[in-house]
C-alpha cells in the first residue's frame, strides 16, 4: 500500500504518524514533508503547489491513494485533476471546497438549507455595509472576508465604528486582496467554540471526537490571534448527544445541500462550532483536517484511519466502515513558537531536541535540516508537543514539560493548554463533593432520627 501524503506542517506530520502506526505495509512518500515525516516517509522535494509535478510522482510510483493536507492544493483544484487521471485521492473538489473559500456562499447555502448559523448579510459595496451594520446589526458585530485570508479576516467588532473600520481594511483597502471582495456583516454569537472533525463520503459521517483549540498566543487566551498555540480532547461538552445532534443538524443537511449543489464534499469535513444557549451553530467550515487540531486527536485512534480514507477516495460509500474508535484519556498539544510569532517570527536557530519518553509525540511544523544536517527553525510554529495520559490533568502536564525541554533561542509556547476543560472538570469535581457532602449530611439527619427513636 502506497500513499503519496502532500504538505509539510504539524497536521501531515500527525497523519503521516497516524498512517503508518497503524499498518507496518504502509510505505509512505511525502511531498514536500519535513525532518520530522521523514523518519516515517520517503520525502520527494516538490511543493504542495506544484500540481503537475505532484500528479507526476502520483502516476510514477502508481500510489493507491493520495492524501492532501492543506487547503491551497484542494482551493485550486488539485483532486480534480488527479480524478480525471484516475488518481485515487481523499479530499474535496474545487466546487466542494468553496465550503472553506466562500464563506458567502457557505452562509447562503446554510441559511437557504436552515443549518443552524449566526445571521449574516454579504455585501461587496463599503457604504452598504455600513448602513447594514448601523440600521440592522449593531455591536457586537463581526465582519469577515468571504475568502481565504491566512486566518486573519475575520474581525470580532465591539462597537460600530471598529465595525466601519474593518468593512473600510476589508472592502476598499483591499487588505486581504481578493478574500475581500466580498464582506460578511455577522451577527455576534456566545458561547464555547468546538472543533468537530468527520470523514465523509459525500452522504454519511464518520465523526471524530471534539477538540477545542487555543488561537491566542499567550496564557488566559490573552495577546494576538495565531494559526494556534495548542489543542486538545476530549471536550466533556462535546458529548455522544451533542455529537448526534450536530450530525443530524448541521453535517448531514450541509452534505445533502452540497449534493444538490452539484458539489459533493468528500474528505474530511471540519465544522467550526458555537455552542450557543440556543443550541451548536456553524461558526466556519473548512475543507481539511485542522491544524493544530489534529495533532491531538489523530494519536487517539485506536482503530484505521485508513480503511476509511482508502473507501472514500476510491468512491465507495462509509456506511460499511464501522464507527471510528478511540482510547481512553486524553490528548493535550501544546504548540512550540519562535520568538516575534505571529508577526515576524525568527527562523534559523539552531534546535536540539531532548530524549523524551514514548508517551510524547513532537511533530515537527517548521523545521529544516541545514546542508550540515542540522535542524533549524524555518517557521512561526515549529513543533506540536503531543502527550497522551490517562487522565486529562497528567496529559495536561506532560505536555507542557516536554514542550518546555525543547530547545532552541527564542522558543516560546503556552503553559494553559486547555484550561476551559481543567476548570469544568474541577467544577464538576466540586459538584460531586457537594453532593457527597449533603448525602452524608441528610444520612447523619436519618441516623439521628433513627437514633433517637431508638432510645
Ligand atoms: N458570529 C460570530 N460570533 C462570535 N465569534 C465569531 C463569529 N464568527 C467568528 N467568530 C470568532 O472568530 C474566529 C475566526 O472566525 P472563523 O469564521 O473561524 O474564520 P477563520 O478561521 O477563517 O479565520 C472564530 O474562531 C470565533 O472565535
Ligand atoms: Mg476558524
Amino acid at each position: 500500500m502506497k500513499i503519496l501524503l502532500i504538505g509539510g506542517g504539524g497536521r501531515e506530520h500527525a497523519l503521516a504518524d497516524a498512517l503508518s502506526r497503524e499498518n507496518t505495509r504502509v510505505e509512505l512518500i511525502a511531498a514536500p514533508g519535513n525532518p520530522g515525516i521523514a523518519d516515517l516517509a520517503r520525502i520527494i522535494p516538490v511543493n504542495a503547489s506544484d500540481d503537475v509535478a505532484l500528479m507526476a510522482v502520483a502516476e510514477q510510483e502508481a500510489v493507491n491513494l493520495v492524501v492532501i493536507g492543506p487547503e491551497a492544493p484542494l482551493a485550486a483544484g488539485l483532486v480534480d485533476q488527479m480524478r480525471l487521471r484516475g488518481i485515487p485521492v481523499f479530499g474535496p473538489t474545487m466546487g466542494a471546497a468553496t465550503i472553506e473559500t466562500s464563506k458567502a456562499d457557505t452562509k447562503a447555502m446554510m441559511m437557504a438549507a436552515g443549518i443552524p448559523t449566526a445571521h449574516a448579510e454579504t455585501h461587496r459595496n463599503a457604504k452598504d455595509a455600513r448602513d447594514a451594520v448601523k440600521a440592522r446589526f449593531g455591536a457586537p458585530v463581526v465582519i469577515k472576508a468571504s475568502g481565504l485570508a491566512a486566518g486573519k479576516g475575520v474581525i470580532v467588532c465591539h462597537t460600530i465604528d471598529e465595525a466601519y473600520a474593518a468593512i473600510d481594511r476589508i472592502l476598499d483597502d483591499k487588505a486581504f486582496g481578493d478574500a475581500g471582495n466580498e464582506c460578511l456583516v455577522e451577527s455576534f454569537m456566545t458561547g464555547e467554540e468546538l472543533s468537530l472533525f468527520a470523514i465523509t463520503d459525500g452522504t454519511d459521517i464518520l465523526p471524530m471526537i471534539g477538540a477545542q483549540d487555543h488561537k491566542r498566543l499567550l496564557d488566559g487566551d490573552e495577546g494576538p490571534n495565531t494559526g494556534g498555540m495548542g489543542a486538545y480532547t476530549p471536550v466533556s461538552l462535546s458529548t455522544p448527544a451533542l455529537i448526534d445532534d450536530v450530525t443530524e443538524r448541521i453535517f448531514l443537511p450541509t452534505l445533502h445541500a452540497l449534493r444538490k449543489r452539484g458539489t459533493p464534499f468528500t474528505g474530511l469535513l471540519y465544522a467550526g462550532l458555537m455552542l450557543t444557549p440556543e443550541g451548536p451553530k456553524v461558526v466556519e467550515f473548512n475543507c481539511r483536517f485542522g491544524d493544530p487540531e489534529t495533532q491531538a486527536i489523530l494519536p487517539m485512534l485506536t482503530g484505521s484511519l485508513l480503511e476509511p480514507m482508502l473507501a472514500v477516495a476510491r468512491g465507495a460509500r462509509l456506511k460499511h466502515q464501522s464507527a471510528l474508535t478511540w482510547r481512553a484519556g486524553a490528548s493535550v498539544t501544546t504548540v512550540v513558537a519562535s520568538e516575534g510569532y505571529p508577526d515576524a517570527p525568527r527562523t534559523g536557530a539552531g534546535i536540539e531536541l531532548p530524549s523524551l519518553s514514548d508517551d510524547i509525540r513532537v511533530y515537527h511544523a517548521g523545521t529544516t535540516r541545514d546542508a550540515d544536517g542540522v535542524l533549524r527553525t524555518s517557521g512561526g510554529r515549529v513543533f506540536g508537543v503531543t502527550a497522551v495520559a490517562d487522565t486529562f490533568a497528567e496529559a495536561q502536564r506532560r505536555s507542557r514539560d516536554a514542550a518546555a525541554r525543547i530547545g532552541f533561542d527564542g522558543a516560546i509556547h503556552r503553559r494553559d493548554i486547555g484550561w476551559r476543560e481543567a476548570e469544568r472538570r474541577a467544577a464538576e469535581m466540586a459538584t460531586v463533593h457537594a453532593a457527597a457532602i449533603h448525602d452524608a449530611a441528610v444520612r447523619a439527619e436519618i441516623d439521628a432520627g433513627t437514633d433517637a427513636r431508638a432510645s
